[in-house]
């Protein structure tokens, strides 16, 4: 598995995600995307996208990834992605920012005069 960033967009790619078949339904999976989507955060970036055939409905229906379109490629991936004959799906995350970076929200006052 891989994190391809592209930093110019604050978008960074999961790649190659694979269990091997002995292994699948073990949650193995879901780990490792939620480690990508950490990292991903940890470096500052604001959508995972990935491009997939065979796991298009995993990340779907498991992963909270949503379809996206070739726009959603950064442009040297795009290229890539048309020179490669290979007709996978994008499939787009945003990520939100989490924790200690996420800042609470002003409090309200009321007037008691
Ligand atoms: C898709 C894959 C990564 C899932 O990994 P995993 O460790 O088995 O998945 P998890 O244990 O996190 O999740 C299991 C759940 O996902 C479901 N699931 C597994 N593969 C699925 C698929 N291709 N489409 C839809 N759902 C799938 C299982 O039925 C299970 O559902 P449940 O929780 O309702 O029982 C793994 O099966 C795999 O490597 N497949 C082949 C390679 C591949 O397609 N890689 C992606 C290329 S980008």
């Amino acid at each position: 598995m891989a994190l391809h960033v592209y930093p110019a967009q604050r978008k960074g790619e999961l790649a190659s995600l694979f269990v091997d078949p002995s292994h699948e339904n073990q949650g193995i999976g879901r780990k490792l995307v939620h480690f990508v989507e950490d990292k991903a955060r940890e470096l500052g970036l604001n959508e995972l996208i990935t491009l997939s055939t065979q796991a298009f409905n995993y990340f779907q229906s498991k992963a909270g990834f949503v379809e996206g379109t070739l726009d959603d490629l950064p442009p040297n991936r795009r290229e890539k992605y048309d020179h490669s004959g290979r007709n996978s799906k994008v499939l787009v995350k945003k990520l939100n920012a989490t924790g200690p970076t996420k800042r609470e929200s002003a409090p309200s006052f009321t007037s008691t005069s």
